[in-house]
């Protein structure tokens, strides 16, 4: 379907099977008091709920031709540094909302990091996400400033199943089960039993992660010793110890990693236990790619997307078991954020934070 539905308990672009191009972005908020900031999330609400429809002529101002909805989603979140002074929100923070910390691994640039407000834009079509990205920039003038940008993609699947990265892996294999209720609720929405305030039911938090590859090194590296990293066969994506990408590993017949090594990302990100099982969270993750640096490297990677209730207990746990894991030689998290995603906007009367502001 050409239309993702934006009413809703929850937003869109969460559980919304991936579209084929996104754009994430961080803003810092410039309106100086609440009511310039109602007067901001209600713009937001107004342009995503007519840029998610298709826009209509009367709207359509500067684009030549009238995009179609193109599956467009626009996910709208809170960093914590909404929640200071300015607008007295300081007694209305979700629980576990900070500024993303820096990992052992990491080398974050100020400047591609945080912010107040963080927008995912997902379409089938780069256009629909630059146009969305300009109508919000005139509809939004003197209210927000950019902070930071980074444009995404999937590739293809090829030969067939999960797409791969840039490290020519199969991505995204393993996920929790949006389809199942049930596990939402206990891994992905902000529920009553989470002891967050009442505002913030229905939404979810996003770990963004810019997440460069060291391509030039790791073409260096033997095919052999590549999988052994992952865990997983390149070329069908199967664990090392199975046949095709959908295949459990079975790491309690191999305690001592003979054929999925204890290290590998796969055991350590998901050891399969059930004390790390509420550790799992929703992985929706687009490849970058943007030229050479001054030192003629490639610059691309991954803009790595996480869903999920609490990212202490989820993402940074998960983080902390990969601390120093082999594939970290490879890589460098060079930006990212913590953010809060609003509750859905529930009809055509309510707005992004109705209920927070
Ligand atoms: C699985 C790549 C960073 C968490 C995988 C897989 C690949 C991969 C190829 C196997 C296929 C799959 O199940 O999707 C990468 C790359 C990364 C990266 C290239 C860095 C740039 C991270 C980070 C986290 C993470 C930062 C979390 C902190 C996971 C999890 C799985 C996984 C939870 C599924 C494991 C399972 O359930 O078997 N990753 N990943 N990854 N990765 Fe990563």
């Amino acid at each position: 379907p050409d239309r993702v539905p934006f009413h809703g308990h929850h937003q869109a672009g969460v559980v919304t099977p991936q579209q084929l191009f996104a754009g994430f972005a961080g803003f810092d908020v410039l309106a100086e008091d609440r009511d310039g900031l109602v007067e901001l999330f209600r713009k937001i609400t107004h342009r995503t709920r007519v840029l998610t429809a298709g826009v209509k002529p009367r709207d359509e101002q500067v684009a030549a031709e009238r995009p179609t909805p193109d599956s467009l989603s626009i996910t709208v979140g809170v960093g914590a540094s909404l929640f200071d002074d300015r607008f007295g929100l300081s007694g209305h923070k979700p629980r576990h909302l900070k500024a993303m910390p820096a990992f052992p691994d990491d080398r974050l640039e100020p400047s591609r990091c945080h912010g107040d407000l963080s927008l995912q834009i997902c379409a089938e079509h780069p256009d629909a996400i630059v146009h969305v990205l300009r109508d919000l920039a005139r509809e939004t003038e003197g209210l927000l400033r950019p902070r930071w940008r980074a444009d995404a993609f999937l590739n293809p699947s090829r030969p067939s199943g999960a797409r791969r990265n840039f490290l020519g892996f199969k991505d995204g294999i393993v996920n929790p089960d949006t389809a199942s209720s049930r596990e939402m609720n206990r891994l992905m929405w902000v529920t009553p039993s989470c002891g967050e305030p009442d505002w913030a039911l229905g939404g979810c938090y996003q770990v963004l992660r810019l997440i460069r590859f060291h391509v030039e090194k790791w073409d260096r590296v033997p095919l052999g010793r590549q999988e052994r990293i992952f865990g997983r066969h390149k070329a069908s994506g199967a664990p090392l110890d199975g046949r095709r990408e959908t295949d459990a590993p079975h790491y309690r017949d191999d305690p001592h990693g003979r054929r999925i090594a204890l290290n590998s990302h796969i055991r350590l990100a998901n050891p399969r236990t059930d004390r790390t099982d509420d550790s799992r969270f929703l992985r929706r993750s687009y490849n970058y790619n943007d030229g050479f640096d001054k030192q003629g490297r490639m610059n691309l990677g991954l803009v790595f997307c996480g869903y999920q209730q609490d990212p202490e207990r989820q993402f940074a746990t998960v983080q902390r078991r990969l601390e120093h894991e082999p594939l970290a030689h490879f890589i460098t998290p060079i930006g990212g954020g913590y953010f809060f995603v609003l509750p859905g906007v529930r009809d055509s009367d309510d707005w992004f934070g109705s209920r927070l502001l």
